[in-house]
This record gives structure tokens, sequence and C-alpha cells, in this order.
């Protein structure tokens, strides 16, 4: 076949070091298959900006755009670094490339893998996956301070929810939940207090739940979701949200199906217009960068979910099975991100 073309992300602290072993998978599950990648790497992130004082520059992104899909590391400095002060990483690198690349589906799937120590007592069975709105809400800057720095401040951030941003993240929603075998579909939302926007989100779920009679729908406020994330987990299928909202059920989700070093997040563009986003939902973990021990098997899942967006549903199962097999005998071992990556490679090599 064509040679997919990959930009390579790897960031900063430890995400070249998780991005290494995440390559590593690819190239091994690729191997013998008609899987080809052709990448190019892209030095963007907090370095890069305190060498040379850019963050993304529109040729950065052009380039970016030149490729069939991006596998990201982490961005990031220390929090507080003075030195970042005038670059808003964050903004300016991670959230452009989301809406600049259109990314309006941030999916982010929780799956407690057998033999993983969830903080819950009893989980039951955990496999649910959050699509979290991804070009809209909160996150487009659309607010603004007046008479800033005096006791009169007023800081406004601005929710921005369209019919069109609305509607097509929930007809991947639905049409996720129908390809899944329990076929349920929760929007969460807080429809009692946000009412304009709740409105919106309950009128175009009522709208296309009616071309899905197959998929089961319900609705909680995301107080109440956040309970149920810890009380019975099991019950959540797909669950459709906001940005911000889903920002932070994501990181919940992630504590409760083993932790950071097992999230794994695919920022997608459906219609293939533009390069879709993979990366873990950890950041480029500062404490411990440098030190090779971070887990790079959030990393190495995004890597399933690139291979699902590139239809090769067979080689994500492979990755995810050589994780859950190593996930499932891995106990309190520590080891090295290498070691972790060793494992799962040796596995996906004994899986032909
Ligand atoms: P973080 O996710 O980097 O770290 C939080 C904690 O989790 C730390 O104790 C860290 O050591 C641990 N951790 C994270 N990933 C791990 C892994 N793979 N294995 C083992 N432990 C892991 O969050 P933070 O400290 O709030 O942020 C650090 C920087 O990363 C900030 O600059 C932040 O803005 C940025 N950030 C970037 C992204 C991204 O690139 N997508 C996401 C979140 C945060
Ligand atoms: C995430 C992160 C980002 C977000 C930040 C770093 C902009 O928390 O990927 O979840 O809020 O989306
Ligand atoms: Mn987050």
């Amino acid at each position: 076949g064509e040679a997919v073309r990959l930009a390579v992300i790897p960031g900063d602290g430890i995400g070249p070091e998780v991005v290494d072993e995440a390559l590593r998978v690819l190239a091994a599950v690729s191997d013998g298959t008609d899987l080809e990648f052709e990448q190019t790497r892209f030095s963007l992130g907090a370095q890069r900006y305190l060498d040379t004082g850019d963050v993304l520059t529109d040729d950065d992104l052009v380039a970016i755009k030149g490729h069939d899909a991006i596998l990201l590391g982490a961005v990031g400095g220390v929090p507080g670094d003075p030195r970042l002060a005038g670059a808003n990483i964050e903004r300016g690198l991670l959230l452009k490339l989301r809406f600049e690349l259109d990314h309006y589906v941030n999916l982010r799937p929780s799956v407690l893998y057998p033999g993983v120590a969830s903080p819950l007592a009893n989980p039951g069975h955990v496999d649910f996956v959050v699509v979290r709105e991804g070009t809209e809400g909160p996150y487009v800057g659309n607010g603004g301070t007046i008479r800033a720095g005096t006791p009169h401040e007023v800081a406004n951030e601005v929710s921005v929810n369209t019919g069109y941003g609305v509607e097509r993240v929930v007809r991947y929603a639905f049409a996720a939940a129908s390809a899944r075998p329990r076929k349920r579909l929760t929007l969460v939302h807080k429809t009692n207090v946000l009412v304009f926007a709740g409105s919106l989100w309950k009128r175009t779920v009522d709208a296309v739940g009616a071309e899905y009679p197959d998929v089961t729908v319900d609705y909680l406020h995301v107080d109440a979701a956040t309970i149920f994330l810890v009380t019975d987990p099991a019950r959540f299928d797909v669950i459709v949200t906001d940005n911000l909202f889903g920002d932070i059920l994501t990181d919940l989700a992630g504590a409760i199906s083993g932790g950071i070093g097992l999230a794994a997040s695919g920022n997608i563009n459906p219609d293939g217009r533009f390069p879709s986003m993979f990366e873990p939902v950890h950041g480029s973990a500062p404490d411990i960068a440098g030190k090779g021990i971070a887990d790079p098997t959030a990393a190495i899942l995004s890597i399933a979910l690139l291979l699902d967006h590139l239809g090769r549903a067979g080689d994500a199962a492979k990755v995810r099975d050589a994780v859950a097999a190593d996930v499932a005998e891995r106990g309190d071992a520590k080891r090295s991100t290498s070691e972790v990556g060793d494992a799962i490679v040796a596995r996906i090599g004994a899986l032909d």
C-alpha cells in the first residue's frame, strides 16, 4: 500500500521517551504487513520556544497539514517556569492544532484491563468511551477581561456552542454507540444551569436519536456523572459531552481505569480533511522526565487508536492484546520505559 505520512511531535519532558516506545510498537505491528509509515519529526513545545521564541509557525502548520496523521507525546514545561510566561504552549500549540485541524471529536476510551488496579473497590466491568467535543465550548477563547487588575475586574469566559458543531459530534457519538454491543449513549451536560447550551445539546441528542432507535439514550448532569463514574462506572458505554466537561470527566475516567499512564486519546477530524492527532492524555511530567521511568503504555494505546483511524482494526487489536497481556502480568514490578516497550514489542511478535 501507499505509505502513511505520519507527523511526529515528541514534544517536551517524557514526551520523546514515550513516543520512542510507541514508534517501536508501530514498527513491530506493521512489520510484515503492507502498512508503511513515512515519518516527519517536528520539534515543537516548550523547549522549541525557549530555543527559538516560536510556538507554532505558519510554516509548521502548513507542513503538519501535509500529513495523514499525527503522533504527539506531550508538550509543556515545568508549570510556573517564568521563562515560559510569555508563551501559552497549551493554547498556542496543542489547542491551536486541535482547532486548526478541526479535531471536533476528542475520543477518550476508558478500559479497565483485567489485572489492573483501580482505586475503586468494586469497579465492575469498565469499558466506555468519552466523545468529548473538541473545537467549541469555553475552549474557543472568546472571553475577555475588563478593568484588569482593579477590584472591579470582570473576567468573562464565553462558551460557544453552535448547532453545526454540536450536531456533528452528537452524530459521531450515536454512530459510535450504535456500533458497540451495549448501544448506550449518555449525554452529560448541566442543562439545569447552562440553559442555552444545555437546550441545544438536549434537542440535538433528541433529534439525532430519532434516527438511531437501536441506541438507548439517557442524560446526566455533569455533577451527578462524577458520582456514577466512581460508584458505578460499568453503567457507561458512550458519553457525549462538551469540551470542558469532557476534559474533567476524562481525567476522572483515567484515574478509575488504571491511571494516567494508561489513558490514550485521539483528536479526530472524521471528515479526513485534516490529519487526526493521537496522544496520551498525560502531560510532559517534568518531575520524572529524563529518568527513563515514564510509563509508555498510554502512548502505545494511542497507536491503537491511530490504527483504528487508518481502518486497521486488526492491527489495533494486536496492540491492545499485547498491552492487555502485559498489564495483566505487570504487578508492582518497577520497569523502565524501554523495558515496558520491549515487553509489548515482544508480545506483538509472539502474536503473529
Ligand atoms: P502531567 O500529566 O505531566 O503529570 C502529572 C503527574 O502524573 C506527575 O506526577 C507525573 O510524573 C505523572 N505522570 C504523567 N504521565 C506519566 C507516565 N506516562 N508515567 C508515569 N507517570 C506519569 O501533568 P502536569 O504536571 O499538570 O503538567 C506538566 C506539563 O504538561 C504542563 O506544562 C502541562 O501544561 C502539560 N500538559 C500537556 C498535555 C499535552 O501535551 N497533551 C496534557 C496535560 C498537561
Ligand atoms: C488535555 C489537556 C489539555 C486540555 C490542556 C493541556 C490544554 O488537559 O488534553 O486534556 O485541556 O484539553
Ligand atoms: Mn485534560
